[in-house]
Formats: C-alpha cells, sequence, structure tokens
C-alpha cells in the first residue's frame, strides 16, 4: 500500500512537471509571461481529479457503463479499438481529444496521418457524447469521455476496474504532422521507443506496461512485415511462430504483406481478454511486432515483462498508475479548452 501511494505522488509531481513544459513550448503567449515572469506569473490551471463531474453529470458512469456494454456486444473487438483511440489521442498533443477532429479545409487533423488509418470506432465516442449531452448539456468534454470510455474498455474485456480522473477540456486544433512526429512505430527499439515514450512525458517503464494493452486487439501483416526481412535483424524467436505468421500473411499471394487487407491477432492466445499473456508469449518468442518481442529481448526491459508474465497484480496495479500518468499528458483544464458539442466537430 505505502508503495502505490509514493508511486502516485510522484505522478503528481511527474504531471505537473509535463504540465508546465507544455505551456512554455505550446503557447507564444506563456513563453512571453515566462521571460517576464518575475512581474507577471500565468495562474496555473486546476489539476485533474477524480469525480469531477460528481454533481454536475451524476449519470455520466452509468452511460458509459451502458453504452460500452451495448457496443462491445456488437463488436468484441471495441475494447481494443477505444483503448487505442485513447493512446493515440494522449500522444499527439496530449489528452485532449484532437484524435476525434476532423481535417478542415486549411488543416490535415491527427486523423488523416498514416499513422491514424487504422483508427476506429469514433462513432462509439460519438455515440456516448450525444447521450451524454441529453443528460446534461455543455457539460463534459470528449477528451474525458474518452478517457473513461478507455477504462471501461479495459474492465470489459477483464482487466482491471481501473479508477480515472476527469475535468479536461476539448482542444480546438488537431495537426497531422503532431500525430506523426508523436507516435512509437511497431518497427522500432528499444531505444527509439524509449525516446518517444519520453517525448510524450512517459517513461521506459510506461513503455512495458501501455504495451500490455496488446493483450487485445488486431495487427495489420505490415505492421510486422519488417521482421520478415533477415536484413531488418528482428528475427522471431519462436521460428515456427514466425513461419505461421509469414504463411498466414502471404496466403493470397507475397504482394498483401505490406498491404493493410490482412490483420491477425495481437495476443493469438486469448485475444480478446485483458491478462497476462501478451507478456508469457514474449518470453516464448511469440511476440508479433518488433516493437513487442524487444521489450524481452533488451536487457533493461526483460526483467519487467518476466515479472508481469508472473505477476497478474502487479500488471494489474501498475497499468492503472501508467493509465492515471498518460492520462495527464498536455491536459487543457480550468478555462483552457472548450466543452465541444460534438466529438468530430470544431468548436
Ligand atoms: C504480485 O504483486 C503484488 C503487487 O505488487 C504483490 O503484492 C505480490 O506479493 C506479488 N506476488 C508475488 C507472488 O510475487
Ligand atoms: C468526419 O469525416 C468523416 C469521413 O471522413 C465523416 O463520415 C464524418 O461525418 C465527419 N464528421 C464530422 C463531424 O464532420
Amino acid at each position: 500500500m505505502a508503495r502505490i501511494r509514493f508511486q502516485q505522488t510522484l505522478i503528481v509531481l511527474l504531471s505537473l512537471a509535463a504540465f508546465f513544459r507544455v505551456g512554455d513550448a505550446g503557447c507564444p503567449i506563456a513563453s512571453l509571461g515566462r521571460r517576464s515572469l518575475k512581474q507577471a506569473p500565468v495562474p496555473a490551471q486546476p489539476a485533474l481529479i477524480f469525480g469531477f463531474y460528481d454533481l454536475t453529470c451524476p449519470t455520466l458512469n452509468s452511460i458509459i457503463d451502458t453504452r460500452m456494454r451495448f457496443w462491445v456486444l456488437q463488436d468484441i473487438r471495441t475494447p481494443g479499438k477505444v483503448l487505442r483511440l485513447f493512446f493515440h489521442d494522449c500522444f499527439a498533443a496530449g489528452c485532449e481529444a484532437s484524435i476525434l477532429l476532423n481535417s478542415t479545409a486549411e488543416f490535415a487533423a491527427e486523423k488523416d496521418a498514416p499513422i491514424s488509418v487504422t483508427l476506429d470506432k469514433f462513432q462509439v465516442i460519438e455515440d456516448i457524447k450525444s447521450e451524454v449531452e441529453t443528460a446534461c448539456p455543455g457539460i463534459v468534454s470528449c477528451a474525458d469521455i474518452l478517457a473513461l470510455a478507455a477504462a471501461k474498455a479495459v474492465e470489459l474485456a477483464g482487466g482491471p476496474i481501473l479508477v480515472t480522473e476527469t475535468g479536461r477540456r476539448d482542444g480546438v486544433v488537431s495537426y497531422l504532422a503532431g500525430a506523426t512526429a508523436s507516435m512509437p512505430l511497431s518497427t522500432q527499439k528499444i531505444p527509439d521507443l524509449e525516446a518517444m515514450f519520453v517525448q510524450a512525458g512517459l517513461d521506459i517503464n510506461d513503455l512495458v506496461i501501455l504495451s500490455g494493452a496488446h493483450t487485445i486487439g488486431e495487427v495489420h501483416c505490415s505492421n510486422f512485415a519488417d521482421r520478415f526481412d533477415p536484413a531488418a535483424n528482428s528475427p522471431f524467436g519462436d521460428v515456427s511462430f514466425g513461419q505461421e505468421l509469414l504463411a498466414f500473411c502471404t496466403r493470397n499471394g507475397a504482394g498483401d504483406i505490406a498491404t493493410l487487407n490482412l490483420k491477425t491477432f495481437m495476443d493469438l492466445q486469448t485475444p480478446n481478454s485483458f491478462d497476462i499473456s501478451y507478456y508469457v508469449n514474449l518470453i516464448i518468442g511469440r511476440g508479433v511486432m518488433t516493437s513487442d518481442q524487444v521489450l524481452f529481448n533488451d536487457l533493461r526491459t526483460q526483467p519487467m515483462v518476466r515479472e508481469f508474465a508472473a505477476n497478474r497484480t502487479l500488471f494489474f496495479e501498475s497499468f492503472q498508475a501508467s493509465m492515471l500518468k498518460m492520462g495527464r499528458l498536455h491536459v487543457l483544464t480550468g478555462t483552457n479548452g472548450v466543452i465541444r458539442k460534438q466529438c468530430g466537430v470544431y468548436p
């Protein structure tokens, strides 16, 4: 218990640090303010809290629960896809729902970046938002709805019941280039993956922990095609597993391997259960993407993979802590940002 409390204190400190960095880097007025900090300090905006909407939208959690259950019944792949939307939102410019915005005549949005092409289930968030607008108009941000839906996704896939902070507000811009520059790639190895996580405001432990989300969801052959190229030096530890994947990815001819035509599960043992089999698979050389398998192959991260593969409680507790930490990245709170009426529509 003491350890968890310490971890959370540390996370609060880290998130404050991240908050000030954003102000400095992102907003020209804030950087002017910084230069003349002694004369005119920029007032700090409030941090996220638990239960931000308890009084203003008491039915929020039950709407999230009901609608997510409905959508999971329609499609069992919903949890993986909604969780992925949240990751993509937080990594590119912070958890402010910019991933949900369409491109405009002037600007190409995050959603249209090549890395976003396979994102899905925008309509789930839009559906929840419309129910929430009926119950409590103009109160709840799309950024918070996405965070709460992602937590519910983990729960409905059999993972931990996650607590989620709220109080985020929605951004008013979305840039394709931001998404491209922010997202880790499936072909990257530890040093590059770590750099992407650090750039986002996370660390190498979060990399190992949040990659555990690959215990659910699907992956296109194009995301691990690099591993069939001997020159790429990313062979499958389990050779016959690699051969099975190659046979699957080339069953309609070799051309499909680099397209988005074919996909398989990320965790072939229990594809729709949020559990520790992702880490078990890494140990036996059955990681699917390069960015998965390197978590075990690299000696810096291997001990953590072994610990999670042996201790579900430890993985679940760690996942909770990393989700809170990620959920605080570059958030807009207080008087910053807006509450959108529809998540895909510019305010
Ligand atoms: C698993 O992790 C939990 C949480 O950190 C810890 O309390 C427990 O002792 C661990 N179990 C084993 C068998 O190591
Ligand atoms: C966003 O674009 C998609 C097609 O790319 C369209 O179906 C959807 O209606 C648009 N959403 C909004 C809010 O304009």
